[in-house]
């Protein structure tokens, strides 16, 4: 029996931090309400794309795992700011790693598609049909969002996560997971002009993210509480044997309501949305590594996993961690920092949302 084992993992944040108060400047809203109604202090904007974004996290989980770019057999980019549709942006990380045997898929299914792609990949490996592949999750959201939509703009952030999975003999990584798509939802979440259809028939990209709120905040606690309870069965386990939980970041008040509803002790829960926001597809890589660097995984641990997003597409996963919990290696890449404000980097997106910035 083959299994698909956590071997490296690594994490882009950019540079440019915009808190609250710099919000407060171009968005009617104040640092009390999204710190009260969100828990978000704080969250980074990027300068690079989101394939430069993802690059790096590779390198960097690369490194952690002691591992050359060949080695990889697939390479999945979980996103839905991928910068370019044809030909994939998986493929442009795939090229810039120097990862020449490796096959890359671009998969979106919003904030879920990290996991989405690591059960794919955990699949895969224990099929036998790859031995190496490498699933990143990276968005750059902020060029997509909407100033004048309070109750969006300010909840999202940039980042980048990834994770190499490899081949084992010991009962390690996925163990159970569960993916899936609550019906009838799709409206709750959405950017109408962003894909082929509208920017055919319209002539007109003018993305703007509709959004209602309260949906998806009953529909996210419903639905990754039922996963989780799914996957601890299909795993034979119960709350009390999961060490760390790893949800995805979207808003303080839906991990609070998911943990109590699972009766997980808050102490195992890793938080780190007051400091990225919603990252999307790159919230659980970039919390997994928080987690690590923490020290809340130290080796041996059982982990679950919770993820929710547009479609709105949901899933879950136990996770049994090895001893891998230190990164072996630097890595000599990197992004220079912005060397800006938030007003340089956002000018365009001001004046195309007629934005004054006080
Ligand atoms: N600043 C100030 N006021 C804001 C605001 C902001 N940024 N955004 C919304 N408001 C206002 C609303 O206009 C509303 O005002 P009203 O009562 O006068 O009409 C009020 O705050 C309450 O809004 P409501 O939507 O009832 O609050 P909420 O408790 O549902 O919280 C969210 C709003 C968006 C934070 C919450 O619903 C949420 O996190 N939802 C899920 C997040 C999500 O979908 N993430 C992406 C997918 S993973």
């Amino acid at each position: 029996m083959s299994y698909a084992e956590f071997v490296g993992w690594g994490r882009y944040l950019p540079s440019l931090v915009v808190e609250n108060k710099d919000l407060v400047r171009f968005v009617d809203t104040t640092d009390h309400w999204i710190k009260t109604r969100t828990g978000i202090k704080e969250r980074r904007y990027s300068h690079v794309s989101t394939a430069e974004m993802g690059w790096l996290a590779a390198e960097r989980a690369l490194a952690s795992a002691d591992m050359l770019s060949n080695d990889l057999d697939l390479i999945i980019l979980g996103s839905t700011t991928a910068n370019e549709v044809c030909p994939n942006t998986a493929s442009s990380i795939k090229n810039k790693l120097k990862a020449y045997s490796a096959a890359a898929i671009d998969l979106n299914s919003a904030c879920t598609s990290w996991l989405y792609g690591v059960s794919m990949i955990s699949d895969m490996i224990k099929a036998g049909s790859i031995e190496t592949g490498m699933v990143i999750g990276s968005e750059r959201l902020s060029l997509g969002l909407d100033w004048n939509k309070r109750e969006s703009c300010c909840l999202f952030g940039d980042g980048a996560g990834a994770v190499i999975l490899k081949k084992s003999h010991d009962e390690r990584g996925v163990i159970a997971f569960r993916i899936s798509c609550v019906p009838d939802s799709r409206e709750f979440l959405a950017i109408p002009k962003w894909g082929i259809q509208p920017a055919i028939h319209t002539n007109d990209l003018h993305l703007s993210m509709n959004f209602d709120g309260a949906a998806i905040f009953k529909r996210a606690v419903k639905s990754m509480s039922f996963d989780c309870e799914f996957v601890l069965d299909r795993a034979g386990l119960s709350i009390e044997d999961i060490d760390v939980f790893i949800p995805h970041q979207a808003n303080i008040r839906i991990i609070n309501a998911v943990g109590s509803k699972l009766g997980i002790d808050p102490k195992k829960t890793v938080v780190t949305i007051d400091k990225y926001g919603n990252t999307s597809a790159a919230s659980i890589p970039i919390s997994l590594c928080e987690a690590l660097k923490n020290d809340m995984i130290r080796g041996g641990e059982t982990i679950l996993i919770a993820s929710f997003g547009a479609g709105l597409s949901c899933g879950a996963a136990v996770v049994k961690w090895g001893d891998s919990t230190k990164n072996i290696r630097d890595t000599a890449f990197s992004i220079p920092a912005y060397q800006g404000d938030v007003h340089n980097l956002l000018e365009d997106s001001f004046s195309y949302h007629g934005i004054s910035y006080n």
